[in-house]
């Protein structure tokens, strides 16, 4: 089976980006059988960056991330999108299959753009999932891990990809399925909404602890005071311990909340405890890629060779079936 998902450069990876797409995507490609391409989206991110610098030092975060958390590149294959020209190529021919609609009715277009205000809304912005549909495409993906806000992107990719099919009655492209965990769907964030780089309410693992603990105790948590009985299900510091916490770890935090005497200072402290002790090997890891720039380049070049021979097949293919060779 092959997997693949993408990181947009538009930030350092959050916690919600590794609960909810880094770690499934490395587990199920250490599946036997499976094999997996994991790609940065450094296209995608300049319809919100255009600073050059700044998205060259995210596209490093983003690399030393998948590293950190162990990902095999002698196996699989990691790359930038930008590298592989073969992105835009196919997103052009997919745009013409596109119907306008679609666009205007996907839900993060019509969150971004009211945020944005349409004098500030991009082309980019809104053919932004006829890229994503293109990144998918080419690989002939099968399977997707993604966050839940990420479904109806991948409803789109094989919505395009069936009216491609259904044009040559062929099998030009695979129709790839979603990967949601339904646990870790929508990791929240400090203030209780979906965690997000756009709403500034995310936890960097890989920041320095003292600028850790300051966002972790920042955390939104009620006015109970500290010797009464706290409902952790209502928490978002519980909330947040429990999707890295083992189990006899949250069945204790969660006994601490009930009995009282118990403050939401506590729980905080022993958040940022656990994710200094749990992502140890992965704090160092990602430090050493960040100050190895020749060792994360030599991955991403190799991975490069990789993913244009495997997209170069696809291209062929709509190539032939389109009429353009
Ligand atoms: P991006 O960069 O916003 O997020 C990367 C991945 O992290 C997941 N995620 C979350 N999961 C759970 N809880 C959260 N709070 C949370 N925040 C983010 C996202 O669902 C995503 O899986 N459009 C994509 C990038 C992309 C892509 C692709 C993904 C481009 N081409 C092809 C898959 C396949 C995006 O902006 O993700």
């Amino acid at each position: 089976m092959r997997i693949l998902t993408g990181i947009q450069s538009s930030g350092r990876p959050h916690l919600g980006n590794i609960l909810g797409a880094i770690v499934p995507a490395i587990q199920l490609s250490e599946q036997t059988g499976n094999e997996s391409f994991l790609f940065i989206a450094d296209l995608h991110s300049l319809t919100t960056l255009r600073d050059g610098e700044t998205r060259r030092e995210y596209v490093r975060a983003i690399a030393a991330t998948w590293l950190a958390f162990g990902y095999d590149t002698d196996k699989n294959t990691i790359w930038r999108q930008s590298r592989v020209a073969e992105h835009t190529e196919l997103a052009w021919y997919l745009n013409c299959f596109t119907p306008m609609p679609m666009l205007q009715n996907a839900t993060s277009f019509k969150d971004k753009s009211d945020k944005l205000g349409s004098s500030a809304v991009s082309a980019g912005l809104f053919t932004y999932p006829i890229l994503q549909a293109a990144d998918i495409l080419l690989y002939d993906a099968h399977l997707v891990p993604v966050g839940k806000d990420q479904r109806q992107h991948i409803e789109m990719t094989r919505d395009i990809a069936s009216s491609v099919n259904h044009q040559y009655g062929s099998e030009v492209f695979v129709l790839p399925e979603p990967r949601i965990d339904e646990r870790i769907m929508t990791i929240p964030g400090i203030d209780g909404a979906k965690m997000s780089k756009s709403y500034g309410n995310y936890i960097d693992i890989f920041e320095a602890p003292n600028d850790l603990y300051k966002v972790i105790k920042k955390i939104k948590s009620d006015s109970t005071p500290l010797e009464e009985p706290k409902n952790p299900d209502m928490d978002i510091t519980f909330q947040l311990y429990s999707l890295i916490a083992s189990d006899e770890q949250v069945a204790q935090m969660r006994r601490n909340y009930e009995a009282g005497g118990y403050g939401y200072g506590h729980a905080k402290k022993e958040l940022y405890e656990l994710i200094l002790t749990k992502y140890a090997t992965e704090r160092e890891r990602f430090d050493f890629y960040m100050n190895n720039d020749a060792e994360l380049e030599k991955v991403l070049i190799a991975g490069e060779e990789k993913a244009r021979t495997v997209a170069r097949q696809t291209i062929g293919r709509v190539r032939t079936v389109m009429g353009f060779n």
